[in-house]
């Protein structure tokens, strides 16, 4: 029995047996209740409506290429070919990671219903419940060498933070390197991966996960607080299709400036989302931990702290807010 075709009889307005389901679809009650069982457990939002049978508890609207595309200008639209929706993948950068072995174009773009293996920094997992979130990645190959792409996490931040604008999310502010976070919670992640030659070409993946519904049962087992858009806006999150198509094109314009300009150009704009700035922070790196204050970020998109009376600035680090 097709997954989808199971969810697409389900409606989030009224309930429709289990006996009704098996009669639609030509099964026994005992294969729906398999099923519905196995997609519960993938996180989608399948509820028991008491004596009634089952219903979502939101509609889902599933990815779709066309849609997403509409949101692109026409010479971005020529420049991506296509994104590759998928309904299951390990993680969608595993799956760029492995194009980018073979011959392909400059753009790359896939996304999934849901994720088995999905990833985070710092060998994190990162929970991928279906058909509620957006789990992104983006291929861009570059003639140069890795050296150029620094401070490209955070431009990608600011581009994130634009998507989420465009859709009429506000709120979100970006912690370093690159977390995008509302009410102090994770709402949005960020992961670049670098692949190629250290001295060029090389390619980076960045991969992107949006919180737009996050299941209570599944925020529970996050080992650092969540925040989905339907949570910070407390209204209907925007369409799934929109915010990718609109993520697609402020990556696109991201790149392109980052490729002319390098990070000085997103200096101003990271300034204005930075969390950190002025806030008492524990860094913590491979020379020790430091208490200081936030003191934005370098050219190059390197942390800067003040301690002692002087500045340090970070490439690479895990920081936290102290509670004052
Ligand atoms: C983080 O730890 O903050 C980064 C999370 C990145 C998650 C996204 S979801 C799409 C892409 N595929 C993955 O496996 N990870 C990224």
């Amino acid at each position: 029995m097709n997954p989808r075709v199971l969810l697409d009889q389900l409606s989030a307005e009224a309930a429709v047996s289990g006996s009704a389901l098996a009669a639609r679809l030509g099964v026994t009650r005992a294969a729906i209740w398999k099923q519905v069982e196995a997609l519960r457990a993938s996180g989608a939002p399948i509820e028991a409506a008491a004596g009634r049978g089952y219903r979502l508890s939101w509609p889902i609207e599933w990815l779709d290429d066309a849609r997403m595309m509409a949101e692109l200008e026409p010479g971005q639209r020529l420049r991506i070919g296509d994104v590759a929706v998928h309904w299951q993948l390990d993680s969608t950068s595993s799956e760029l990671m492995r194009r980018a072995a073979l011959a392909g174009g400059d753009l790359l773009v896939c996304c999934a219903e849901t994720q088995s293996a999905g990833r985070g920094r710092r060998g994190r997992d990162w929970r991928s419940p279906l058909g509620g979130n957006l789990y992104f990645s983006l291929l861009k190959r570059f003639d140069h060498g890795m050296g150029a792409l620094t401070g490209l996490s955070l431009a990608v931040g600011t581009a994130v933070i634009a998507a989420l604008a465009d859709c009429g999310v506000e709120g979100a502010g970006l912690k370093w390197p690159n977390d995008v976070l509302a009410r102090g919670r994770k709402l949005a992640g960020v992961l670049i991966e670098l692949g190629g030659e250290f001295l060029g070409p090389c390619h980076a993946v960045i991969g992107i996960g949006i919180n737009l519904r996050l299941p209570a049962e599944v925020a529970a087992t996050i080992d650092q607080p969540s925040i989905d858009i339907a949570a910070l806006t407390g209204a209907e999150p925007p369409s799934r299709n929109r915010l990718a198509g609109r993520l697609l094109a402020r990556l696109i314009e991201t790149l392109d400036c980052f490729g002319a300009q390098g990070f000085a150009a997103f200096a101003g704009e990271y300034a204005r989302h930075d969390l950190l700035s002025g806030q008492p922070l524990r860094v913590h790196d491979a020379n020790g931990t430091i208490d200081g204050t936030g003191a934005g970020v370098d050219e190059r998109g390197a942390l800067r702290v003040r301690h002692d009376g002087r500045v340090r600035s970070y490439d690479s680090a895990e920081v936290s807010v102290r509670v004052r």
